[in-house]
């Protein structure tokens, strides 16, 4: 995905532009541009392939740009490699000569089709970009009306996108629609904003209208306007945005992973707060309340995520076959549409996401929804598309999640699936006093990982002792066996060390073969049904030369004395175990990306969100 920007006020754009693409640069980090639109029709722009900073810089020695009006963007690269041609504003200037300049999130997936069209037409291009394909699309058919322009040519479009829009013919305007990626309007005294998500707004206001899907938007200092690409009016809803800003500042923090990180107890907490209720051995979850009857009534429960949303999908497996008692199936949303997936109306398909925008996931719970499934999602982002366009769903209420590598959103995840099954377990099989029970004991998650996240500087000690090994195991058993996999994915991806993570019995299969000296490997071993086989699998690891780093339940002696290093966690139910043996990994992989010198929030080739198949 990438991040758009775009400013319509008395103030210069400029400075507002790049600090709201500073904040947007999760979003994506290939390349940054920028253009500035003057009163008198003249139009600057600044693009270049790296940073945001680098724009800046280059900025700078320019000295600056001067207008109240103005677009930018930084990219997560798609069509064509991260260099400066390919950076947006994209513009038709070569072909028309209007001075229409776009940034774009998304795919115009019938590029190339209308590539050949206006190539046909006499249009040249310069990018590799599906982009400027439709920068070229409007300038042909601008006629004086850039709205106009903007409208026909989205209508001619099939894909995903978010625009701006500038043309040097209106100094005092800019178009932006959306279609399938977020878009927001902030709203200030004689000024806009638009911004893919909220965190480029709210440093100026805390209104804003959330376009709805397939809108465009016509801006000047003093009106806007709403209208479908077929220029029929659509209401607009003015909000107030939740997102406040020191959440998404970095505070004290070097990172905004391990601010995430020690987020967690707080996110946990929000997250439970008003629906876990001990004192009734109830889950009162509001978002999905009005389903009650098709939830009863459900035969079987999909669960489906990418990443780390997919391992808390894998998690939940587990949990909600626990307690509720209906089984559960697992699978990554990208192949699940693909593979004619059986579903009826006794099929409820939960989507895990943090952005609530993963194109995978959002295909495939539309393709549920099609199939006439209850569709949930289980989302972070509020308002976000997979979060509008599922039947119900419950808030992961853990607060922006910034880091490109997801903590915080994979607790939350972890709770909101619990308290899922235990809702669903309540109308079933699970009784009044176990419930309150694993309540209690879940209103005490919050301590208990603020107890791990106190032991940081043990996991970083320990981490430095292996940091320079290329090749490490994770395993783990039972519930476990997801975290593995998620420990796996957080060292790989932000460290660049190759990490595999496994369910600890699969090992004998086949990987045992990689095992040697010179092979850490992280054993997910806390005290459970689980236990002893765990140990085994640790002695087969020891056995043959591989360094073991267990993450272990507080007071296990026995462990200690197996494995060179422990990373201990406070003893909690089995179901509830994940949520907590987790924290050390998260930790691990950070301290490996810190000592290694990685960006750890923005690692090389990611972007935040996947907004693509
Ligand atoms: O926003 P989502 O939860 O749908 O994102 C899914 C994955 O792209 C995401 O979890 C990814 O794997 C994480 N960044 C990994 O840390």
């Amino acid at each position: 995905m990438c991040g758009i920007v775009a400013y319509i006020g008395s103030d210069q754009a400029m400075p507002l532009l790049l600090e709201g693409l500073k904040r947007l640069e999760y979003r994506g980090y290939d390349s940054a541009g920028l253009a500035v639109l003057s009163d008198d029709g003249e139009i600057k722009a600044v693009k270049t392939a790296g940073r945001v900073h680098v724009l800046e810089e280059q900025i700078e020695s320019q000295g600056g740009l001067e207008g109240t009006i103005g677009i930018a963007h930084t990219r997560w690269a798609t069509h064509g490699e991260p260099n400066n041609t390919n950076a947006h504003p994209h513009d038709d200037d070569k072909a028309t000569g209007h001075g229409i300049k776009v940034v774009h999130n998304g795919i115009i997936e019938n590029h190339n089709a209308l590539k050949t069209l206006l190539l046909e037409q006499g249009h040249v291009f310069e990018s590799e970009t599906d982009t400027e394909v439709l920068a070229h699309l409007i300038g042909e058919l601008y006629d004086g009306d850039l709205e106009s322009a903007v409208q026909a040519a989205l209508r001619e479009v099939t894909g995903a996108y978010a625009i701006a829009v500038i043309c040097s013919k209106e100094p005092g305007v800019i178009v932006a629609a959306r279609k399938g990626a977020p878009l927001m309007v902030g709203v200030g005294g004689s000024e806009y904003i638009v911004a893919s998500d909220s965190s480029a707004i709210v440093a100026h206001t805390n209104k804003a209208i959330d376009l709805e899907n397939e809108t465009v938007v016509k801006l000047t200092r003093d009106s806007f306007r709403t209208t479908t690409v077929e220029n029929m009016p659509v209401s607009a809803k003015l909000m107030e945005l939740e997102v406040k800003l020191e959440q998404i500042e970095l505070g004290d923090f070097e990172h905004y992973m391990l601010k995430e990180i020690h987020e967690q107890p707080q996110a946990i907490r929000r997250c439970f707060k008003g629906r876990v209720d001990v004192e009734s051995g109830r889950v009162v979850l509001g978002g999905i309340a009005d389903f009650a009857p098709q939830l009863l009534k459900a035969k079987r429960i999909i669960l489906l995520g990418q990443g780390t949303a997919l391992h808390s999908c894998m998690v939940g497996e587990y949990i909600i076959e626990e307690l509720a008692k209906i089984p559960v199936e697992v699978d990554y949303a990208s192949e699940f549409r693909y593979r004619n997936p059986i579903i009826d109306e006794d099929t409820v398909v939960v989507a895990v996401s943090q952005s609530g925008e993963t194109l995978d996931t959002l295909n495939a719970t539309r393709e549920s929804h099609q199939r006439g499934a209850l569709t949930l999602g289980l989302v972070n982002v509020v308002g976000s598309t997979i979060a509008r366009e599922s039947d119900a769903g419950v808030y992961l209420r853990v607060g922006p999640e910034i880091g490109v590598a997801s903590t915080k959103a994979f607790v939350g995840q972890l709770a909101a699936v619990t308290m899922l099954a235990v809702s669903l377990g309540r109308t079933r099989y699970l009784g009044e006093d176990a419930t309150r029970e694993l309540l209690q004991h879940m209103l005490a998650m919050p301590d208990h990982i603020q107890s791990v996240i106190d032991g940081s500087d043990g996991i970083r000690d320990v981490t430095a002792k292996y940091v320079d090994l290329e090749n490490w195991l994770f395993l783990g058993r039972g519930s476990n066996f997801p975290v593995a996999l998620e420990g796996a994915l957080k060292l790989k991806e932000i460290s660049y060390i190759h990490a595999e993570g496994m369910p600890a019995a699969e090992m004998k299969h086949g990987p045992i073969a990689l095992i040697d000296k010179g092979m850490p490997v992280v054993v997910v071993a806390t005290r459970n049904s689980q236990y002893e086989k765990v140990l085994s699998n640790i002695q087969e690891v020891r056995s043959r030369g591989g360094h073991v780093i267990a993450v272990a339940t507080e007071g296990d002696a026995e462990i200690a004395d197996l494995c060179e290093d422990v990373f201990y966690v406070p003893d909690v139910p089995e179901t509830l175990q994940p949520m907590l043996t987790v924290v050390p990994l998260q930790l691990l992989a950070y301290h490996a990306a810190v000592l290694r010198g990685k960006d750890v929030d923005k690692p090389r080739n990611l972007a935040k969100s996947v907004t693509v198949e």
